[in-house]
């Protein structure tokens, strides 16, 4: 393990006015997302879409690097060059999903373990080889008024602590991912405690497995009304409450906070990271996103598969990029919204 080198690149990855896109969905994944749409979804579509994505002129100024799934990593473009060289020479750090997703935890009823350890050693080898400079792992915790039970939360945090240090084995940053789910009737005050539960003990495995918390990055839910909950919290609400929950329960040495969007529109996503932003209280750690909805959805819904759509799908990436990217420096404007139509003929200038 070299620590400047996981300290230079996770420092990289939360550079000023810049964040992660989370381009990680599995095959299954995508696919569902694309037959909703009706996309067929092949291996060509998938890398088409991808390549979409990466190749959007001026998201490099917003987009600090990018979290690619198996498939992703090993194709290449129309011309032969893999996708992550396509990232690198913009200046863009390709980075890997590597857990293999969350299953039923035995002795559990209904809650997950992440699994995805055994080989991992290798294939992070095999991932480095191909441009990898980071690596992500997400751990996932249903909320009710019972859950997530404590084995649930020792279980996956133990994943987490042999992923992240595995990673940094092989000089790559781990983004480590415990995402309390927003789906249920949970209250925010709920969504704390179980987020400060999770987060403590995955400090604690971290600590443990002798992690360079200077060398990872926290990629955490942040603190929101379960989306079914009678009474959604403010703005602020959140905003408050994510920072304390936060700032009890991160350590000051870790360099990033990188937020999962959870299903919250691209808007409110982008909105909440922007009120976080501006709240004066003094952070440890940088602030951004590695948002994969959000960024996504409607570039997606733009393209739908036809070459026609290309151009204003990139321009609607392009549009949530920047958005996002003023939001981590507080400077975020609903105007920027209600301006972008995605008619502009460039993406560069789409809505400056
Ligand atoms: O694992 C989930 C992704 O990295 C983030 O996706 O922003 O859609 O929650 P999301």
């Amino acid at each position: 393990m070299k620590p400047q080198i996981l300290e230079a690149i996770a420092k990289a990855l939360v550079a000023d006015g810049k964040g992660i896109l989370a381009a990680d969905e599995t095959a299954g994944t995508l696919t569902k997302r694309f037959e909703r749409l009706k996309i067929p979804s092949t291996p060509e579509s998938r890398r088409e879409y991808r390549e979409l994505l990466f190749t959007t002129a001026g998201s490099p100024d917003f987009i600090s690097g990018v979290i690619m799934y198996d498939e992703t990593i090993h194709q290449r473009n129309s011309r032969g060059i893999p996708l992550s060289d396509i990232l690198l020479e913009q200046g863009i750090i390709p980075g890997i999903k590597v857990d293999t997703g969350a299953k039923p935890l035995a002795g559990a009823q209904g809650e997950t373990v992440t699994e995805g350890l055994d080989g991992l050693r290798d294939r992070l080898r095999e991932y480095r080889a191909l441009g990898a400079r980071f690596a992500k792992w997400r751990a996932v915790f249903r909320v009710t008024d019972r859950l997530p039970s404590q084995v649930c939360i020792s279980a996956n945090a133990h994943a987490l602590g042999r992923f992240a240090a595995l990673c940094q084995e092989q000089d790559i940053v781990p983004i480590v991912e415990p995402e309390v789910l927003m789906e249920g009737n949970h209250t925010i005050g709920r969504c704390s405690e179980v987020t400060a539960n999770v987060l403590h003990s995955v400090f604690n495995a971290l600590y443990e497995h002798n992690v360079l918390l200077e060398g990872m990055l926290l990629k955490p839910n942040m603190i929101l009304s379960g989306s079914t909950c009678q009474t959604q919290a403010s703005r602020m609400e959140v905003a408050g409450a994510t920072l304390r929950c936060l700032l009890s329960h991160v350590p000051a040495v870790v360099p990033g906070v990188v937020f999962l969007s959870g299903g919250q529109s691209d808007v409110m996503a982008t909105k909440h990271l922007d009120v976080i932003s501006r709240i004066s209280t003094s952070k440890p750690w940088k602030i951004t996103f590695s948002y994969g909805r959000a960024l996504q959805d409607q570039a997606l819904a733009t393209w739908l598969g036809n070459e026609n759509n290309y151009r204003p799908a990139q321009q609607a990436y392009y549009h949530r990029a920047k958005c996002n990217a003023a939001a981590v420096l507080g400077r975020y404007d609903a105007t920027m919204d209600s301006r972008f139509t995605g008619e502009s003929t460039s993406a560069h200038d789409s809505d400056s």
